[in-house]
């Protein structure tokens, strides 16, 4: 499915991290060419291929926060009816929030976040308030400041709860634990939960497992969710909470 045109503006996910295999692959094609100057053409061509290689995982993940997992999630979000409530953990400038609230034109779409602009680049509620407005959904949008770790939400208030590369931003398996616990909480029975993440998907099924979810898949998003390469990969958790 073709991404639609999007009006808002989105950012890079973990600037930092792009920046990092920028600076590598400058730092090692430089090393290179001193190295060619200086005759040493064994360490040249190494630095070379590896300038090179890390210039081409700077380019995967340039592809995939800009365009790769917009059209992971809009395959992802095909299966909106169009009146669920639905709540995206760690919703950034509103990437997913924003497309699913595009299908959503007899529900509402709810996105919590801490907006750390660590995360993502110029990560800021009022940046997300704006995207939803360019994206002519702001009537459909709720916003809400908080951890995911502790949901200020009464249980079962939602039949969809997504969630994109955030919850491997909680640095303790117990604190992402109880992200995922308290996911679980506020989704109605009957709801579906789908989280993406390059890392820890098998221990987030551990925890739905453990709270009685039979109804659990894990699979690779593929080549468009690549961090650099698929060694960041995407896994993506799908999971049915009994009615
Ligand atoms: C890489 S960004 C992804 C944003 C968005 N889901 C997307 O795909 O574009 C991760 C987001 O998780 C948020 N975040 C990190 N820890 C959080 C927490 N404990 N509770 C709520 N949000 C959190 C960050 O502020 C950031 O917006």
């Amino acid at each position: 499915m073709s991404v639609s045109k999007r009006h808002g503006s989105y950012g890079f996910d973990a600037p930092w991290a792009l920046a990092g295999l920028l600076f590598g692959a400058i730092a090692l094609v430089a090393l290179a060419v001193v190295s060619f100057a200086l005759d040493v053409l064994a360490a040249g061509l190494a630095f070379l291929l590896g300038g090179l290689y890390t210039l081409a995982s700077a380019a995967s993940y340039v592809y995939t926060t800009r365009r790769g997992k917009f059209a992971v999630w809009a395959e992802e979000l095909q299966r909106l009816e169009g009146d669920e409530r639905l709540l995206d953990l760690g919703c950034g400038r509103g990437a997913v929030l924003l497309m699913a609230a595009q299908r959503l034109d007899k529900g509402r779409a709810t996105g919590i976040d801490r907006w750390r602009s660590k995360d993502q680049s110029g990560n800021g509620e009022q940046v997300t308030r704006a995207n939803a407005e360019a994206e002519g959904v702001s009537d459909r949008v709720e916003l809400v400041r908080g951890d995911m770790r502790d949901l200020p939400f009464a249980d079962g208030t939602f039949d969809v709860i997504v969630s994109s590369q955030a919850i491997h931003n909680i640095p303790d398996a117990g604190g992402r634990e109880q992200a995922v616990r308290e996911a679980h909480r506020v989704l109605r029975p009957g709801g579906l939960m789908l989280i993406a993440d390059f890392q820890h998907t098998p221990a987030y099924e551990t925890t739905l497992r453990g709270l009685g979810v039979v109804d659990v898949r894990r699979r690779d998003a593929g080549w468009r969710f690549w961090y650099g390469g698929p060694w960041f990969g995407t896994g993506v958790v799908e999971a049915r909470k009994p009615a």
